[in-house]
């Protein structure tokens, strides 16, 4: 298995795959209709500007070259976004899916790896979250990666392919490198969001919900580390090419941290106090999403080695400080 399509490459979480899989030996191909990603974040990987919403592209990406493997990474990807506009979820996120692996049965390529959420459990009746845990997604967002990966069994079962689906839980942290990192327009992230803050970009901070049933009130998220989540494709491919069997893991390290705490870190990594604002909470957050990462690690040998705290949020100062162009 060498070609692999990766779509959404010039994302967040995809640029970071696209490295992560060339310096493991594979040929990464990027195709990305830019509509949240950056050319810049694709580098000079190969690079199709394409849309999944439209067939032609895709068999346009399939023509260029004999693709082993697809991992898909494009879709929108913002819970509130979702709830105030579920058409453009649904719509987009499962046609993209389902062109691709039309395209997938007609070139004969038989693995996926798919990104899902966490947003699939919705709020979850235990945590840390096993894999077991219900699929009860509260808001859009999660409801579409939740059919999706319906999508993936019932083709699994008519069309032989193969999936590995993904459940990551919060994404953060840059490349150690500083080439590429967490970039978003508007940006609606935590860590940015905060960063933005310190850099005197904005305001002040602001906290979604301080009446949380957590201990200091804020919610609670399990932070994975981008690389760790790009060495996680990484595991899925080779998982896939040598047992041939799908199967469903949640990515992250069984620690939660609240929203102050990651306040906290940011100012510490940043050496700047800014001013904090509390605000009503925000529609879709459930309270604490933490995962139990046991799976992964006995399915495909997986686990997070860059997440600690303080790791993800000084990679992602040096992000921001070099995005800016500002230093503090
Ligand atoms: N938050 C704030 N202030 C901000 C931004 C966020 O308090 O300015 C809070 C949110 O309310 C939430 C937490 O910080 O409690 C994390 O919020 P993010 O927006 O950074 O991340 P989400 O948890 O909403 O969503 C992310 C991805 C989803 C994925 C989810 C899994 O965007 O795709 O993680 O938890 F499904």
């Amino acid at each position: 298995m060498k070609t692999i399509l990766v779509t959404g490459g010039a994302g967040y979480i995809g640029s970071h795959t696209l490295r992560v899989l060339e310096s493991e030996g594979y040929l990464p191909i990027c195709f990305d209709n830019l509509s949240t990603g950056f050319r810049e974040f694709a580098g000079s990987f190969p690079f199709i500007e394409g849309d999944l919403g439209n067939p032609d592209d895709i068999e346009r990406a399939f023509s260029s070259r004999r693709i082993d493997a697809v991992v898909h990474f494009a879709s929108h990807a913002l819970v509130e976004e979702s709830c105030r506009n579920p058409f453009k979820y649904y719509h987009d996120n499962i046609l993209s899916c389902l062109n691709l692996l039309q395209a997938m049965i007609r070139q004969q390529t038989k693995f996926i790896v798919f990104s899902s959420s966490c947003a699939v459990y919705g709020t979850p009746l235990r945590v840390p979250i096993s894999e077991e845990n219900p699929l009860q997604p509260i808001n859009p967002y999660g409801a579409t990666k939740m059919i999706i990966e319906r999508i993936l069994a019932d083709f699994e079962k008519a069309h032989g392919i193969h999936y590995v689906s993904l459940r990551y839980f919060n994404a953060a942290g840059a490349h150690p490198d500083g080439a590429v990192g967490e970039w978003h327009n508007p940006e609606t992230h935590l860590i940015p969001r905060l960063f933005e803050a310190a850099l005197g970009c904005k305001g002040q901070a602001e906290i979604y919900g301080k009446d949380y049933p957590t201990p200091d009130g804020t919610c609670i998220r399990d932070y994975i580390h981008v690389m760790d989540l790009a060495h996680a494709h990484l595991c899925a491919l080779q998982h896939l090419s040598i047992h041939g069997s799908s199967d469903v893991y949640n990515l992250g390290t069984g620690q939660g941290r609240s929203v102050l705490e990651v306040v906290h870190e940011v100012m510490r990594a940043s050496g700047k106090e800014f001013a904090v604002d509390f605000k009503p909470r925000r529609q879709g957050d459930p309270p604490a999403l933490v995962a139990d990462p046991g799976k992964a690690k006995a399915g495909m040998g997986w686990s997070a080695r860059h997440s600690s705290l303080s790791e993800i949020v000084d990679t992602a100062w040096n992000w921001h400080k070099k995005r800016h162009g500002k230093n503090p």
